[in-house]
């Protein structure tokens, strides 16, 4: 169920929007703020609140690869591999990644630390090969720069 807070804020949200659908993705954030994901049942209570059926509200969250259907590592390492920082080795940096951690892009680490992924262009092309962990960009990356971001995570 969500909590009271989140209905609440989810409620400010569809006022603020002339169609209460236009305020779906704010609810959804919010929910995933709350959870750190979006378990099934969530989906379902939101696309209740929305009047929609909860296969339109999945089609949203599998839209958008922010929003998460199984539960996160506690910090999000994502690759950039589109063009330019995959010429400037950023795939082999995934590569590296995925054996340094044991898991695929996509997954979790077992302790729960990290979930490894990849995106498209992050707008930092003139600084390839670079990944994002949570919200910070990192730029002009190796492999003993990566190594040393992931082992001071908490
Ligand atoms: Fe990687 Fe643009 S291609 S930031």
């Amino acid at each position: 169920m969500v909590s009271v807070a989140t209905r609440a804020a989810i409620d400010a949200e569809i006022a603020k929007m002339p169609e209460k659908r236009g305020a779906l993705l704010a609810a959804l954030r919010l929910v995933q703020a709350e959870y750190g994901y979006l378990p099934p049942e969530v989906m379902e209570e939101v696309a209740q609140i929305f009047g929609l059926h909860p296969t339109e509200v999945f089609e949203v969250v599998s839209f958008y690869n922010h929003f998460h259907v199984q539960p996160r590592g506690r910090h999000e390492v994502n690759v950039c591999t589109s063009l330019t920082c995959s010429l400037r080795g950023g795939r082999g940096l995934l590569r590296q990644l995925q054996a340094y951690l044991g898991v695929r892009a996509g997954q979790t680490t077992e302790d729960g630390r990290i979930s490894l992924g990849h995106e498209e262009c992050l707008g930092a092309c003139g600084n390839a090969p670079m990944l994002r962990i949570d919200d910070t960009y990192h730029l002009d990356l190796d492999w003993v720069r990566t190594q040393q971001l992931l082992d001071g995570l908490e």
